[in-house]
């Protein structure tokens, strides 16, 4: 007997690439202890559904999906940046903002400021909202504090939201976001503090699973970028990369050198960095809200990702400064409309291929026996209604680990 049976849905299993989002029509699942333990056409079912749970759910013929992911975010900071916002119109560069001590720099002021209770209330907010647009997971990244205390003070945001929220929750440690203003004239010694005070105290601290640089003109070089690798790798951090957003420096290629799970932005990456991503596995993030925010114009190489086969997840990068956009529907809308992904393409990359990118793929992303129960139920007549409106979708349902989590609606 399964715990709990959900009866007349449509399923986008996201598993099995044969059909159309590996769609099952007329579908039930069944949970046992947080896990999908049974999944099939409801026809298929052993026995008639009050025999075969201790509770059954009729789900009204709506469609469900997995729990969607969102693999690359900077969730907690403080502070907002709509005055830049309001210069970057008038033509100043993202580049120049942040040379003016503006930019990443304006959000490091304003949340090394921040108490943790206020950064602990606005992210929750925040994270409460991505699960009524259909989240179940998050990635969140350090990298607005750049010294010791501020980069604990998010970390540990992070882990007392994983305490308050049913979601799953992974930490990335981003203090190689920019070279903080007191080390501007000596950013070796950053590079060395971070390397040999911060990760081994993060990782001591298990604030954190992963490391993340921002390999790029304004941030760190190839070289500084394969250092903090190399600390990372050898205290046995994931890895992870914002590289190739603005110009073009292989990091993604470095990244995949080092085995990363991700390579994240890339508008500006080669088909030699594609060839060295397939080869490691390494997942490739596209963020097309910063793209879109940004008015940037290079696309990234869609068709060369599909003609390799690189698995293609896609993120809000929710951020105050180049992506303030926290609904993985709308970040599907804008790859769709921006880049021309297919609806299903767009929504494998916020389930099976997020889930890849943050190594959960045993347990999160698609609907299987085996996996976490964890899914969003929508009040839609097709999957491709996800991708469809612009200002996002509300899920009618969310369920994590087989438990109703929220009333989304
Ligand atoms: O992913 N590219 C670098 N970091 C963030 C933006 C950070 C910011 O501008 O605050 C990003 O786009
Ligand atoms: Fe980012």
């Amino acid at each position: 007997m399964f715990d709990t049976l959900f009866i007349n849905l449509h399923a986008a299993t996201m598993a099995d690439q044969k059909t159309p989002y590996g769609a099952i029509h007329d579908a039930a699942i069944a949970v046992q202890d947080g896990k999908i333990a049974w999944i099939g056409k409801k026809s298929d079912l052993p026995d008639a559904p009050e025999k075969c749970a201790k509770d059954v759910i009729d789900a009204d013929h709506q469609w469900v999906t997995p729990g969607l992911i969102d693999c690359h975010t900077h969730l907690v900071f403080g502070g907002q940046r709509a005055d830049e916002f309001a210069r970057k119109l008038q033509g100043e560069s993202y580049e120049a903002i942040l040379a003016s001590g503006g930019g990443i720099l304006s959000s490091v002021r304003a949340t090394r400021e921040a108490s943790f209770e206020d950064l602990l209330k606005a992210a929750l907010e925040r994270a409460r909202y991505a699960m009524t647009q259909g989240a179940t997971t998050l990635e969140i990244k350090s990298g607005y504090g750049l010294d010791l205390e501020s980069e604990c003070k998010i970390l540990r945001v992070i882990k007392h939201l994983r305490e308050l929220l049913p979601m799953t929750i992974k930490a990335t440690c981003l203090a190689a976001h920019v070279v903080p203003p007191e080390y501007q004239d000596r950013r070796s010694e950053y590079i060395a503090w971070i390397i040999k005070d911060l990760l081994p105290q993060i990782k001591q601290e298990e604030l954190a699973s992963a490391v993340d640089v921002f390999c790029e003109k304004i941030a760190f070089t190839l070289e500084e970028t394969e250092q903090i690798f190399q600390a990372a790798k050898a205290l046995d951090f994931d890895i992870k990369i914002h590289a190739e957003q603005l110009s073009s420096m292989h990091g993604s290629s470095l990244a995949a050198r080092y085995e990363a799970l991700s390579a994240d932005h890339l508008e500006y990456m080669t088909e030699s960095d594609v060839i060295a991503m397939k080869a490691s596995g390494t997942v490739a993030t596209l963020l097309p809200g910063a793209f879109y925010f940004l008015r940037e114009k290079q696309i990234p190489p869609l068709d060369l990702l599909r003609q390799y086969q690189v698995p293609i997840a896609l993120a809000t990068d929710f951020n105050p400064g180049t992506s303030p956009i926290n609904s993985l529907s709308t970040i599907m809308n804008l790859a769709c409309v921006l880049w021309r992904f297919t609806p299903e393409e767009a929504l494998r990359g916020v389930t099976l291929h997020a889930a890849q990118a943050l190594g959960l793929q045993a347990t999160h992303g698609s609907l299987e026996v085996g996996k976490n129960a964890d899914f969003a139920f929508w009040n839609i007549e097709t999957p491709a209604e996800l991708a469809y409106y612009l200002h996002g979708r509300a899920c009618s349902e969310l369920i994590i680990h087989g438990e109703s989590a929220q009333h989304c609606s």
